[in-house]
């Protein structure tokens, strides 16, 4: 007969609650649910998004074993920050994990860090250890990342430069575990799914827009940019729309402040598209599609490098460097002329536009799920990474 202690089934809860967290997290639950002998994994969705968190976790087939269902529209920090670290102690009490993972920088990381902090369980931080330096940018996932990194036993960093802030901030190296970031994982398995067959969404976005045109492919949603920040980037679109033989696409994050703008300074423009968010497997496939991409959105920048698709980045900042150094992403702020300018310049400057989407992405190599279980699997015997 086994020891109890022989070997245990470790009992692991992923959170997550926003579209960006799904799609990171998702291949880490289908790659933790191939060791089921091991690993006892459960997923609890905040739903801090709801529609968009819900488009991702379809396709990927993840199921949600807790659901606190917490969005409200227009919602706020205050009462969603409450709501969730109330509405996990339930769930902690019931499934009772011995690790509780969260992802990013998210309310629902933050909050659900803590929560799990409150209940005795050991925190693994995925996507740890992204810093900008600046607490109010990007607001306020700089300091969500940061407390919650506070919190966390064990980080599971990117990149190297990742952890190297981790230890800046005298984390313990064994507490770190440098994986990759799984947003390539998601990328590999929804781009394998997507060639075995065209997905319905698909179809219906080929039905209705002139996708055989060039594309230049827009998202944007940043707290910091509402305001003068998103008028001045309509601004830019619609310049763009005018003066390049292209079509704009953007689908519209659900947030009332990004909606409000940009529905009223860009509906009607004959070459701008504004569609609803797309389901993941129909994003990827316009990324592949698109000819470049303007995004303030941090998970685009990581995967448009590994479809070879250049990115001007719409933010002052960046928690991710990695990507600006190897070439692959420009930042351009929200300045208009900037946004109008280099636009422009990499449509048309063949040259430039080729050496940027020839560039190596600089965010994985698609096994970081594989590293996070195996830390799983082998951390029956150690107590962290060495
Ligand atoms: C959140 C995250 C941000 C992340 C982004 C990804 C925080 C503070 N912000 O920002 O870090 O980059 O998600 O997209 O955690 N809404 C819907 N349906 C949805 C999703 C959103 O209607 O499926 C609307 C609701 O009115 C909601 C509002 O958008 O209240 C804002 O959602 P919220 O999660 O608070 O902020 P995001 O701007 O989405
Ligand atoms: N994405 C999507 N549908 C869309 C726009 C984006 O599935 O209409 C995906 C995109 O591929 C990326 C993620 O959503 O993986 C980025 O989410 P978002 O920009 O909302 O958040 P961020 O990454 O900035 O936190």
């Amino acid at each position: 007969m086994l020891s109890p202690h022989a070997n245990p089934r470790r009992k692991v809860l992923l959170v997550f609650g926003t579209r960006p967290e799904a799609i990171k997290m998702a291949p880490l639950y289908l790659e933790l649910s191939k060791h089921s002998g091991e690993i006892d994994v459960a997923v609890c969705l905040t739903a801090q998004h709801r529609e968009m968190l819900d488009q991702v976790i379809r396709f990927f087939g993840i199921p949600a074993h807790y659901d606190l269902n917490l969005m409200k529209p227009g919602q706020n920090l205050y009462s969603l920050t409450a709501a969730i670290v109330e509405g996990m102690k339930p769930v902690l009490e019931d499934f009772r994990p011995d690790y509780v993972f969260v992802h990013g920088d998210t309310t629902t990381s933050m909050a659900a860090a803590l929560a799990a902090f409150y209940s005795g369980a050991k925190v693994g931080h995925v996507e740890a250890g992204l810093r900008t330096g600046n607490k109010w940018s990007p607001f306020p996932e700089e300091m969500n990342r940061s407390l919650t990194g506070r919190i966390a036993d064990i980080h599971f960093a990117p990149t190297q430069q990742s952890r190297e802030n981790l230890l800046r901030e005298d984390i313990p190296e064994r507490h770190i575990l440098v994986t990759g970031n799984t947003v390539i994982d998601a990328l590999q398995h929804g781009l394998s799914l997507i060639e075995r067959a065209e997905p319905e969404s698909v179809q219906v976005l080929s039905r209705q827009l002139p996708l055989h045109r060039d594309i230049i492919l827009v998202t944007g949603h940043r707290r910091e940019n509402f305001g003068e920040g998103f008028l001045n980037i309509c601004r830019a679109l619609k310049r763009i729309a005018e003066q390049a033989d292209a079509e704009i696409i953007y689908p519209v994050h659900l947030n009332p402040n990004v909606q409000g703008p940009v529905y009223e300074l860009l509906s009607g423009i004959p070459n701008v598209h504004l569609i609803e968010p797309q389901p993941y497997e129909s994003f990827i496939w316009l990324m592949n599609r698109a000819r470049l991409i303007i995004t303030d959105s941090g998970g685009v920048q990581e995967e448009a490098p590994s479809l070879g698709k250049p990115v001007l980045v719409m933010r002052d900042t960046t928690e991710r460097p990695e990507a600006v150094s190897a070439g692959t992403v420009i930042l351009v702020g929200t300045d208009e002329e900037r946004i109008v300018s280099e636009t422009l310049n990499l449509l048309y400057d063949t040259e430039r536009y080729d050496r940027m989407a020839r560039l190596h992405n600089p965010y994985g190599d698609g096994q970081a799920t594989k590293r996070i279980a195996q830390f799983l699997l082998t951390n029956h015997k150690h107590e962290y990474v060495s």
